[in-house]
């Protein structure tokens, strides 16, 4: 479980949630752990990399040698992962919420009528922002998590966010996911893919870092 040595590397890694808050004690959240993108980030330093991690609200401890950024919301995530740049990969393991509350009420919603609409907009794509950014890395990979036609949600996501590879979750493969210690991956690029694991995320992560390796542009 060793791989090639990063060295001299600087890679920013994406990792858990974000929750995006209703008022002050309410927020819509997901069940993203955070151990993907935090084993990547482990993987990578023990390889000599010096590796930012950009991690939303998750309950686990910092990888040695990782600096890392705690973030809440999609638009903070955004906000710590270009401040990290420029670097030379870029991981987006994150579970960025794609909407949040159009406002933050500034005190507890009371419940008063029988229904209630919450109104909700875009957050920024931080995968798409990174990947067309004027220090964007030589490498930029996205994370996928589909539950049908995954090849074909996989490929539309790589051409329209114009990334290098998509790391796509083969869900229904028994004990993978977001809360699992395992995963196993498909990771599509232009004109290729390969399955990875089912594996511990911890040796999924260097099995990554190895395509990634692979994939370099020459
Ligand atoms: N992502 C991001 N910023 C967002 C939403 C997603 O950076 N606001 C990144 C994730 O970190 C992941 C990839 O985009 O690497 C895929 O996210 P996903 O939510 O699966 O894709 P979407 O484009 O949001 O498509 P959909 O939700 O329709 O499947």
């Amino acid at each position: 479980m060793s791989g090639a040595s990063l060295a001299g590397r600087r890679i920013v890694v994406s990792a858990g949630p974000t929750f995006e808050d209703i008022d002050p004690v309410r927020f819509i959240g997901n069940r993203s752990s955070g151990k993907m993108g935090f084993a990547v980030a482990e993987a990578a330093a023990r390889r000599g990399a010096q590796v930012v991690l950009v991690a939303g609200p998750v309950s686990l401890h910092t990888p040695q040698g990782v600096e890392r950024v705690d973030v809440r919301s999609a638009r903070q995530m955004r906000e710590a992962v270009i401040a990290a740049l420029p670097a030379d990969v870029y991981i987006g393991a994150a579970a960025v919420a794609d909407y949040a509350p159009a406002v933050i009420a500034p005190g507890k919603i009371k419940k008063k009528e029988e229904q209630l609409t919450l109104a909700l907009v875009r957050t920024p794509d931080i995968l798409a922002e990174v990947a067309v950014h004027e220090r964007r890395p030589a490498m930029v990979v996205g994370f996928a998590a589909e539950t049908h036609d995954v090849e074909f949600y996989a490929r539309g996501k790589l051409e329209k966010k114009r990334v290098d590879l998509i790391a796509a979750n083969r869900v229904g493969v028994s004990g993978s996911g977001f809360e699992s210690d395992d995963n196993a991956l498909t990771v599509y690029w232009a004109g290729g893919a390969r399955a990875l694991g089912p594996a511990p995320k911890t040796e999924l992560a260097d099995q990554l870092l190895d395509l990634i390796l692979t994939r370099w542009p020459a």
